[in-house]
């Protein structure tokens, strides 16, 4: 979602905030803009404009032609008025003194622009973010204050999520921040100081990052940042180190960052897995879940969103049968609305990749609320939902920038698999010689993975077969079906093809009067203990009609090509590891057919990477 940079120091800033909007692009927007503050004019220059930050680029000469040290930009994502010059941001008061840039919703904002317009402040734009740029200055004119007093009393005044870059013409060495509920990172430069959404915007300047947390402020200057707690107070915040290298989060030579992404999974794996096996046995460096505390556990309840979801739920097949324990997977959005047993003797899991996601973020909180303990499953270091659960489980798996996510999948259902593995271990529900096999079967699934993605001119050509269907069933049962989930939901969000996954003892309950000749059904059929039911379902759906591409293990591919179309194949894995290997199929699969269709690969219509508004 919307994506903000800030630069204050003695390089010119325009250039470096375009430069770091460029790499926000993926969290997805609609408009672009800029502010920059012209010292030989004594004014904000504000640059914006609808579409591709291209755009911008192109109107502004990359930057070179704005003057000027001390900036905020923004990439938009509409929510308050439509794509338009008028509502990207930054948003300005009606002096054009004071610039902001928004990331969240301003709840009341609707009760504060009656009062401003009751003032006699006229607003331009239908935004939400409108509101903020008034009120700051509202406060600066009846209050006689400074910048950072009157963003302070705006704050007490806004209801809702944010964060926010603030800059103003009359005080043009600082940039003020703010947030709560919405990402925003600090990162001290040599020749300047940075503000932006996440750490890809900034890290060609700087490692040396600061994550602010809900209810802070802070000020920043060429010399230095100084941050405040949400009384206004001077705080000491700790300074991190980011050890990722730059081109992580570029495409290096690759079409699209998911191709890449889809590539990187053993080496994503690699670090998911490795540093945590040691003799066999799973182990967690520093784990504040204690034995005593796990073999008190009544129950796990998983809490996710979209493909994290989908992990939940693959999850929830390996952990009961791991661990004996009744496991509830929950989508966020729901969980935090409805009500959910949760206690103390609770453990809730929250998947995040970006770590960001709102629901899963409000979820979070009303676990703790009820009493439970919060452990989080999570890619991106120091991520909000990181931050304020009790304990994390990083998955290491890099920057992950296209919108579908591959890797930050794949690495969840490994850290899940780590997870039952220790737990297994601390309630003596899992046998030593049953965690020394499924260990092994972990350090194998990296080069396992490696030969399935050598596959993928079989996959490509499979592909071309099938782009253009209009409707594509996925069927599976247990952990297939669980897959089935992730692999429609992969095929669907880039190439726009309708797509639904049923678990296929439910298809005679309704689904199956859909398929017809010609229908696309994409039977999974990986786990060997179901192999026969899933031959079942084949024969059922095919004699209705359709084409079927199955999916098994290679010890299973000659009965399949007995009756399949097409049959893609995995190497034969532990059963917890079966999704980690059978995923990679589904998602080249969903990405030939979008590359034939044309599609927007990295950046699908109307979705963003990091959905932090409800
Ligand atoms: O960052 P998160 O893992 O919390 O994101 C959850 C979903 O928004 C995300 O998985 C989404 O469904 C992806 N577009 C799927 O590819």
């Amino acid at each position: 979602m919307c994506g903000i940079v800030g630069y204050v120091g003695r390089s010119q800033a325009a250039p470096i905030l375009l430069d770091g909007l460029g790499k926000l692009e993926y969290r997805g927007y609609d408009s672009a803009g800029v502010a920059v503050y012209d010292g030989g004019a004594k004014k904000l220059s504000v640059h914006k404009a609808k579409g591709r930050l291209q755009v911008l680029s192109d109107m502004l000469d990359a930057g070179a032609a704005v003057p000027g040290t001390v900036g905020v930009g923004h990439t938009r994502w509409a929510t308050h008025g439509a794509p338009s010059d008028v509502n990207s941001h930054p948003q300005v008061s009606r002096s054009g003194k004071i610039a902001v840039v928004h990331n969240g919703i301003i709840e009341n904002y609707a009760e504060l622009k009656a009062f401003l317009q009751g003032e006699g402040v006229s607003f331009v734009s239908e935004t939400d973010t409108e509101v903020v740029a008034q009120l700051v200055e509202y406060f600066v004119d009846t209050g006689g204050v400074g910048l950072l007093e009157a963003v302070g009393r705006c704050l007490r005044r806004i209801e809702g999520a944010y964060a926010l870059g603030i800059i103003s013409a009359d005080e043009p060495d600082r940039i003020i921040a703010v947030r709560k509920d919405s990402p925003l990172i600090l990162g001290y430069g040599q020749d300047g100081m940075f503000l932006a959404s996440d750490v890809t915007a900034i890290i060609r300047y700087t490692r040396e990052v600061t994550y602010m947390d809900d209810g802070e402020a802070a000020v920043l200057t060429r010399d230095g940042i100084q941050c405040y707690n949400t009384f206004m107070q001077p705080i000491e915040k700790e300074i991190a180190h980011v050890d990722w290298e730059i081109g992580a989060a570029e495409k290096g030579g690759y079409e699209h960052f998911m191709f890449k992404e889809i590539m990187e999974q053993p080496e994503a794996l690699r670090h998911a897995i490795f540093p945590r096996i040691r003799e066999g046995e799973v182990y967690f460096e520093n784990f504040s879940l204690t034995d005593d505390y796990i073999r008190g556990l009544k129950k796990i309840y998983i809490v996710a969103c979209g493909s994290a979801y989908h992990a939940g739920v693959v999850g929830k097949y390996n952990l009961e049968r791991l661990l004996r324990l009744p496991v509830e997977v929950s989508l966020a959005s729901e969980f935090r609305y409805m009500d959910p047993i949760v206690d103390g003797g609770t453990l809730v899991v929250v998947i995040s990749q970006s770590g960001e996601t709102l629901d899963s973020m409000a979820a979070l909180r009303e676990a703790r609320r009820l009493g439970a303990k919060v452990l989080s499953i999570v890619n991106v270091v120091g991520s909000s939902i990181a931050r304020e659960s009790d304990e994390v489980l990083y998955t290491w798996a890099g920057p992950e920038i296209a919108v579908a996510t591959t890797k930050g999948y794949s690495t969840q259902l490994a850290v899940l698999v780590l997870l039952g593995l220790y737990m297994g271990r601390v309630l003596g529900t899992v046998s030593g010689r049953e965690r020394a096999e499924a260990a092994a079967e972990l350090l194998a699934l990296p080069e396992k993975l490696e030969k399935v993605l050598e596959q993928r001119d079989g996959i490509q050509y499979l592909a071309s077969q099938y782009f253009n269907h209009n409707s594509i069933f996925f069927i599976g049962r247990n952990v297939d079906y669980a897959l089935g989930l992730e692999g429609s939901l992969k095929l669907k969000e880039i190439s726009y093809i309708h797509s639904e996954a049923y678990a296929s003892g439910e298809l005679k309950h309704g689904t199956i009067s859909l398929i017809e000749e010609g229908t696309l059904v994409i039977a999974l059929g990986t786990y060997e203990k179901l192999f026969d039911k899933a031959m079942s379902n084949v024969v059922e759906v095919k004699s209705r009609g359709a084409d079927v591409l199955a999916l098994t293990t290679g010890d299973r591919r000659a009965d399949m090509e007995k009756i399949a179309n097409g049959v893609m194949t995995i190497p034969s894995t532990h059963p917890l590891l079966l999704p980690s290997l059978g995923v990679a199929p589904l998602q080249l699969f969903a990405y030939y057919v979008a590359l034939m269709r044309g599609c927007d690969i990295d950046k699908p219509r109307n979705l963003a990477k990091s959905v932090t508004v409800e």
